[in-house]
């Protein structure tokens, strides 16, 4: 049996055409394409045909992926009853794994492992997902879910459906390239937990449920949420250095900085950063950069980390108005394509998942009967 690694680091768990990443360059590559050009001239759909399909799709073919998307917003009525059932005081995270699992009993072919059904519940999936982010958190603050409306992209309609208002096409574009930044990224956590679900075939909706339910904890996509809460507690500048001063001493770590993979800075966190000053000055906020930059200077400085994805995006979701409770449901709008791109990817050449775990407990004890136990 080879040698147990704790938290498999290093270790290849499956061969993958969809994402590279270069840890000690600082890159991120999705099917061949760097990140940054992506970022610069694409858009979040044409970024999940990519990762669906391996190709950048023609006009026709992204025309209708937004038509796809588009047509399966809107979600069934006894899905819509059962977010109404839960508490206001649910985390939106709880509410969104809680629901994901529950659209699988709405779906036609909820049970069909197919390649090509599971295509299709790619697609309803990653349309269902920001319009029940949306509705519940209507929901807890006593408003009527919005209708998603057809004639708007992923970003724009789910700040449409949140705020009742046709957002400002810069704020759309801001929310958009996150939505291309966080689309995929290798092995990560929850990308791992719904291969291992897909690999048991069991379908679609479970290995989602799955994957949001690995996505929730703080060290993976409930950091970007912990680094505001950070900003928000520091709250002016001049108060960054006794904040992260103290919590270095005191051995805490600072959310939104180190990677397992990266030894230099994300290649995502450069746009997340040069999108913070840019947003942050449009919407008259510059305090919440300027923090995030001297939290970057001392805490690079000090533990030689740098920041993660998770760190600007803080900022970035912050000034478009998103609720910080609802930054980790928003990376999940975003890697559905990653995960559902993972899971086809898995069921075109599965293999069941079964690692070994080393025993390290005693062996060949002496069964005691209960009345003589001491
Ligand atoms: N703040 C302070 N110290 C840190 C941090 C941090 N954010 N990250 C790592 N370290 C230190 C850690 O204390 C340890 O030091 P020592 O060897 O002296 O004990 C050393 O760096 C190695 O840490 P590790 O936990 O063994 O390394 P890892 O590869 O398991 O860590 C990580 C990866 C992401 C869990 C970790 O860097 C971390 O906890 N970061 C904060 C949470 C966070 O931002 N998570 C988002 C990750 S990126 C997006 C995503 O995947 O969702």
């Amino acid at each position: 049996m080879s040698t147990f690694i704790k938290g498999l680091e290093g270790v290849v768990v499956a061969q993958s055409q969809l994402s590279y990443i270069d840890g000690q360059a600082g890159q991120l590559i999705y099917r061949g394409y760097h990140i940054h050009d992506l970022a610069t001239h694409s858009s979040f759909e044409e970024v999940a045909y990519l990762l669906w399909n391996g190709r950048l799709p023609t006009r026709a073919e992204l025309d209708d992926l937004k038509h796809q998307l588009a047509l399966n917003r809107q979600l069934p009525n006894g899905l819509l009853a059962i977010l109404r059932s839960f508490p206001t005081t649910a985390a939106p995270m709880a509410a969104l794994r809680t629901a994901v699992s529950a659209a699988a009993m709405f779906d036609p072919e909820a049970e069909d492992v197919s390649l090509e059904a599971s295509r299709r519940k790619a697609i309803r999936l990653t349309a269902q997902i920001p319009t029940i982010v949306a509705a519940y958190e209507r929901l807890r603050r006593g408003e009527e879910p919005i209708l998603p409306r057809e004639d708007l992209d992923q970003a724009a309609n789910y700040l449409y459906m949140q705020t009742g208002q046709v957002p400002d096409p810069e704020n759309a574009r801001a929310l958009d390239r996150y939505f291309i930044l966080l689309a995929d990224h290798g092995m990560n956590a929850s990308t791992f937990a719904a291969r291992v679900t897909t690999g048991t075939l069991a379908d679609m909706h479970s290995a989602i449920t799955s994957a949001i339910a690995t996505l929730k904890g703080p060290l993976h996509g409930g950091a970007n949420q912990k680094a505001m809460e950070m900003l928000l507690e520091i709250g002016q500048p001049d108060k960054v250095d006794d904040y992260i001063k103290r919590a270095l001493a005191e051995k805490r770590r600072i959310m939104g900085f180190g990677h397992r993979v990266y030894k230099t800075e994300d290649p995502r966190a450069t746009v997340l950063r040069r999108m913070s000053k840019e947003l942050c000055e449009k919407m008259g906020a510059t305090k919440w950069y300027e923090i995030s930059r001297r939290i970057e200077e001392l805490v690079t400085t000090e533990k030689k980390i740098y920041p993660n994805v998770d760190f600007y995006s803080a900022s970035v979701l912050y000034v478009l108005g998103i609720p910080v409770d609802l930054f980790t449901p928003m990376f999940a709008c975003s890697r559905i394509v990653g995960w559902t791109a993972h899971v086809l990817e898995q069921l075109a050449d599965n293999r069941l998942i079964r690692p070994r775990a080393e025993y390290v407990g005693p062996k060949d004890l002496t069964y005691v009967p209960i009345d003589e136990r001491g």
